[in-house]
């Protein structure tokens, strides 16, 4: 198939800078002991000292498939599993032979232990005082701002009620359903529906633009999309629907056949009028359905298909060094193990305690799928989702949460709390942030400033907080405190999850001395990590698995893309991404993905895209633009200004989504390369963070001729 969705260049060849010894500067000496249960409001700990977790870690990794074993008796099984592990490198099959569903496990097991009636899903929309006509048939408990509560019951019977009306279109066991929704209840109900049928489920985030719609639903070869009329942001209606519409225009010009989308009506004030006009123009009846029209005419009896330990739960799409998303696959019995047992310990999550756990994280990255619907209902315990911005309608919105529903469990990203930090001390301080006994980060490093200002100011010095390194590859944590047992050090993820056999290595796979930076790899399975990149065994083989070895044996490792070290306490400081892939306010972004996009502009000839350090957002996106010759002739005597660069920043949202928008973009002649003809990315990373000073005026048109002449012996 031709490339999606348009010409696309590749512009070079990629070429990994291999950092054997990454330069680590960060030097932080505060520790953190663990302070008793009753002192941090939980009633035990799971694990409660460093001797155990130490033990406990050790024989886990010594013998993981006994670890495992016990982990995955937690979960229920319609067919026991017969062995625990086949391994042929980089191939994984975890629990062989044994049947289960995901859905039977987060819902109808509950139920039926006498648990229906208590409380699963508290779901707060973003409006306020605002009228909303969410087409749900959830029962409201409060109107302002609206409010859901589902109960585990409710759970059962709603999820059964989509997986009939999923059904109803056609969709079998094996299909994948791309879903597309805001953050409401129903989202969380549509993959659990898909799970229940043994379809897998694909989430796309709702920040992304129509282009990588399309790009992911013919990745994936799906042929259904769930999503809903809009979704609300910042008091703003995000056009879900329209934008699924132009995607659903782009599949249809490309040849794929979408058979169904399933729209749920969330924010019914925009004019109806003028909803159902585009809803008519551009599907055709027998494509488009609205949920409350269809949810009617099925039952809310469907019983949880078994599936096959191995069977696809789903497919999440992530950033890569290419241009080209990567659709990693997720298995049913190896992620559900994964993430009940990281959930419970990271979180020391207990069931009837008066927990309630809040993850910030949109459903549509890794970090919603596993800890807020997942890790949450397969433990039991209840998980709060909030439909939408931290500054609705004012900066204090997440402590007017907190404190509302009284959350035991908060868990963000290091962006979002450094952007609470600048919003001041004095709006936490205005809420009652009591209930909170555990906080959690994840995405990125978090400096050790936002680390205290979070432990002083949001847990009230008394919460740990537990700093979780992992990918959307590892399903679930890789390197995380565990609050009772491990001291915790600000910016540091310490140390390994059991069942985890983690190391700092050289190229050559041999682990490094304490305080030396390398790379971050696991040299044994678990049952959570990736089991491939959809249709590209290829990508998976060498991107995770090609390039570090065991000295010893020659078996790969599996290798993160992250640099890292270990300190002489043996605790995990992540140094980033060390491919070409960026992290902006905790979200990956392949440098590609945005090259590919402004080279799709009719006037850009070449570009580069780096990523610099951001006091907000971790790292923020330079683009380096040559314009075409055209460009100039068209536009005689005008230089490229700011103007042209709205332009390209433009035109990146609207093809990959504003969380690729540029915050810089530079016009260069031409851009500068090797003599092999390799961008110098270091060089514009210097550029970009202002290291190299450019001889020229760098306002406007830079010239790295000068530069790139001085630096091209060095490459
Ligand atoms: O670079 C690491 C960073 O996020 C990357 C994974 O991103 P993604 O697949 O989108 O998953 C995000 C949610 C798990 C990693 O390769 N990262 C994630 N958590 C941390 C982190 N870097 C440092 N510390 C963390 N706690």
């Amino acid at each position: 198939m031709a490339p999606f969705p348009g010409p696309r260049r590749t512009l070079r060849i990629m070429a990994q800078e291999a950092p054997t010894d990454i330069h680590s500067s960060l030097n932080e000496t505060r520790i953190f002991h663990p302070q008793d249960a009753k002192c941090a409001g939980f009633d035990r700990w799971h694990i409660s000292s460093l001797t155990e977790y130490k033990d406990l870690h050790e024989r886990s990794v010594a013998d993981p498939e006994a670890f495992w074993r016990a982990e995955a008796a937690r979960l229920d099984w319609f067919t026991p599993f017969t062995h625990v592990l086949e391994w042929t490198p980089p191939d994984a099959k975890w629990f062989v032979g044994g049947s289960l569903n995901a859905c039977y496990n987060c819902v109808d097991r509950h139920v039926q232990a006498g648990h229906g009636d208590e409380t699963a899903i508290i779901w707060e929309g973003e409006p306020k005082g605002a009228h909303t006509s969410h087409s749900s048939s959830f029962s409201h408990y409060a109107a302002e701002p609206e409010i859901l509560e589902l109960t585990y019951r409710e759970l059962q019977s709603q999820t059964s009620r989509v997986a009939n009306m999923l059904k109803s279109l056609g969709v079998k066991k094996g299909d994948v359903v791309t879903i597309y929704m805001p953050m409401v209840p129903e989202l969380a109900v549509a993959m659990l529906a898909c799970a229940r049928i043994g379809a897998a489920h694909s989430v796309i985030f709702g920040g992304f633009a129509h282009t990588a719609i399309a790009e992911r639903v013919i990745d994936a070869h799906s042929r259904v999309i769930i999503t809903a009329d809009g979704g609300y942001r910042r008091g703003d209606i995000v056009p879900l629907l329209k934008n699924v519409e132009e995607a659903v225009e782009l599949l249809d010009s490309h040849g794929h056949i979408l058979n169904h989308v399933l729209c749920l009506k969330r924010t019914a004030q925009q004019p109806p009028s003028q909803r159902f006009h585009t809803g008519e123009r551009r599907f055709n009846n027998t494509r488009f359905h609205w949920w409350h029209d269809l949810a009617p005419t099925v039952t809310d009896a469907c019983p949880c298909e078994p599936m096959d330990s191995e069977d696809m739960l789903f497919l999440l799409y992530t950033s890569g060094s290419t241009g080209k998303p990567k659709g990693i696959q997720h298995t049913t019995a190896g992620y559900l193990a994964h993430v009940q047992m990281t959930a419970r310990l990271a979180f020391n999550l207990i069931p009837d305690s008066g927990q309630l756990f809040w993850c910030s994280a949109d459903i549509g990255w890794v970090t919603g799928h596993s800890y807020v619907v997942y890790g949450l209902l397969m433990n039991r315990v209840p998980t709060l989702m909030y439909e939408g911005a931290p500054n609705a309608p004012s900066n204090d919105r997440f402590w007017e949460i907190i404190a509302r529903h009284k959350v035991t469990h908060f868990y963000t990203a290091p962006t979002a709390i450094r952007t609470f930090m600048k919003w001041g001390n004095e709006l936490p301080a205005k809420h009652d942030l009591s209930s909170l006994k555990l906080l959690g980060t994840v995405g990125e490093p978090i400096n050790p400033e936002a680390w205290i200002w979070y432990h002083e100011h949001i847990g009230g010095k008394r919460c740990p907080i537990v700093d979780t390194y992992w990918q959307t590859e590892t399903a679930g944590h890789i390197c995380t405190p565990l609050p009772g047992a491990i001291a915790t050090k600000p910016g540091s993820c310490t140390l390994p999850m059991l069942g985890i056999d983690a190391a700092v290595v050289n190229e050559s796979g041999h682990e490094l001395p304490a305080n030396k930076g390398g790379l971050f790899v696991i040299r044994k399975p678990w049952p959570g990590m990736l089991r491939g990149v959809y249709h590209n065994r290829e990508r998976f083989v060498s991107n995770y698995w090609g390039r570090v070895k065991d000295p010893a044996t020659g078996q790969p490792y599996y290798f993160s893309a992250d640099g890292a070290r270990r300190d002489s306490d043996g605790y995990y400081w992540i140094q980033g991404r060390i491919d070409d892939v960026i992290k902006v306010s905790g979200h990956l972004l392949g440098t590609m993905e945005v090259e590919s996009a402004l080279v799709s502009h009719p006037s850009v000839a070449e570009a580069a895209v780096v990523g610099y350090p951001h006091e907000i957002k971790g790292n923020a996106i330079c683009a380096f633009v040559t314009l075409k010759s055209r460009w100039f002739s068209e536009h005689a005597g005008r230089q490229p200004d700011d103007e042209m660069r709205k332009e390209l920043a433009s035109h990146v949202t609207k093809e990959v989504g504003a969380l690729a928008r540029p915050d810089t973009i530079r016009f260069a002649e031409a851009l500068p390369k090797t003599r092999s003809g390799k961008i110098m990315r270091r060089l514009l990373r210097d550029v970009a963070c202002g290291v190299e000073k450019i001889t020229q005026d760098t306002t406007t048109l830079e010239d790295f001729t000068v530069v790139a002449k001085l630096r091209a012996d060095e490459e």
